[in-house]
């Protein structure tokens, strides 16, 4: 009898030992579900084009080149005084990047590859996301490229590209969508493109401007690649022929009939295209011949580019819309300088993980577009500035030069 009691009794204990880890295991599961369906519901996207501001008729851009990030905290710093090295790590680049937002306010945040140093990270996705949090803590639209480092992790380029594409306020795009002409007019992607991260952003005019309605500043993306096994070794990737004809299509689009006249009547840059700004990582081969040249910054190692030259000047150059061009790369090299008319900025080094220079401070680039004024009205561009901020005390503010000014008195030079 006392055996069947017991029995008994160990059979109703299991019983309602099932039925709660059930019960347990299926709000477990649906807390899961529902945390994920949020996060895969709700892409916060900022309203999109860009456009410039009505009140101060700018749009101010932050460009943020290789953060280096690891693991967060206990990802150490390099080149920091030895002083420091117990209580740095990659939290302190998560804090220089809040101080930039709340300093500059950008419209809009460029990341411009080495986001994350992918071998020192078990996990791509949640390093990217601590990585860019600060973009989405402030609900900053940003978007970003690829650099060398990036894929050492736990995905490719591909897969980098499409998580990128997909976080909140981010108006990355793997590679260029395009209407296809041959279906019902469907957006498709670009096929035939080298890399991933090649992708054009524009910026309306003000509201209330004769511009509002058109893009008169393009924002242009594109994957310099990482490394390529060549017979006598490796080298940096670099930007191929694929790619350079998508800028080519882009930049002799010719705008419509309404954006001419009132461009060509009202705009002091008086060309088919609008002028344009490129963001890519690894320098090109000619950045190099700044070293002899006037420039604004400073040159402070050997430029690693790739040792393939594919024309990317040459073609920067014959397209004439595209005015400056920001790389990233170098991290001790924080320079801007011109070549045959286009000018090549340096962001410099604004991760903590990454290698820089004891005594030197991180920092990062701000360039800001402004519109011309007549009769009350926003017009199209007049000037493009840019200055960089040290990630010191005083975040201090540096090197700030003009790099585009357009004259009205050179209404037919362009
Ligand atoms: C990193 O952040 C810590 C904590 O705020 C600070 O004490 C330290 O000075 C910072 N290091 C550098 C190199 O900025
Ligand atoms: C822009 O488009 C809106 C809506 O279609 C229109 O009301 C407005 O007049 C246009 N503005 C200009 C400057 O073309």
């Amino acid at each position: 009898m006392g055996c069947v009691a017991e029995k008994l009794s160990s059979t109703i204990v299991f019983f309602i030992f099932q039925v709660s880890s059930i019960y347990f295991l299926h709000s477990l599961l649906l807390a899961h579900v529902m945390v994920n369906f949020d996060g895969v519901a709700v892409k916060s996207s900022p309203e999109l084009p860009f456009r410039f501001r009505s009140e101060d008729g700018t749009f101010k851009i932050l460009q943020v080149a290789d953060m280096h990030y690891g693991q967060g905290a206990i990802s150490r710093c390099r080149d920091v005084p030895s002083s420091e090295f117990k209580f740095c790590s990659d939290l302190n680049t998560t804090v220089f990047l809040r101080r930039l937002i709340e300093a500059e306010k950008p419209d809009f945040i460029a990341f411009t590859g080495d986001n994350i140093f992918g071998s020192s990270t078990p996990d791509a996705a949640e390093s990217l996301f601590h990585a860019f949090g600060p973009a989405l803590e402030y609900r900053i639209p940003w978007a970003a490229i690829l650099g060398n480092h990036d894929q050492e992790s736990t995905m490719d380029r591909e897969e980098l590209m499409s998580l990128i594409s997909l976080m909140d306020y981010s108006v990355s795009e793997v590679n260029p969508v395009v209407r296809d002409p041959s279906s019902s007019g469907e957006k498709v992607f670009l096929d035939r493109i080298d890399g991933f991260g090649n992708y054009n952003l524009m910026v309306y005019g003000a509201y209330g401007s004769p511009f509002a309605n058109h893009s008169i500043l393009d924002l242009f993306f594109l994957d310099s690649g990482d490394r390529f096994t060549a017979k006598r070794g490796q080298i940096y990737g670099w930007i191929r022929e694929s790619q350079l004809d998508w800028l080519r299509g882009l930049s002799q689009h010719e705008q419509d009939e309404h954006w001419r006249h009132n461009y060509l009547r009202s705009s002091c840059f008086p060309r088919k295209t609008p002028p344009a700004l490129a963001f890519f990582h690894i320098p090109i081969p000619e950045v190099r011949n700044l070293y002899y040249r006037e420039i604004v910054g400073e040159f402070q190692e050997a430029v690693a580019c790739s040792s393939m030259n594919s024309g990317v000047l040459k073609t920067l150059v014959s397209l004439k819309n595209v005015k400056a061009v920001f790389i990233g790369h170098d991290h001790i090299n924080d320079f801007c300088g011109n070549l045959d008319g286009v000018w090549f900025c340096y962001g410099g080094g604004s991760g903590y993980h990454g290698y820089g220079m004891v005594g030197w401070p991180r920092r990062a680039r701000v360039i800001l577009a402004e519109l011309l004024k007549t009769e009350g009205t926003w017009m199209g561009l007049e000037r493009i500035r840019t200055w960089k901020r040290l990630d010191d005390e005083m975040l201090s503010m540096i090197d700030e030069q003009v790099m585009l000014l357009v004259s009205c008195s050179h209404h037919d030079a362009a």
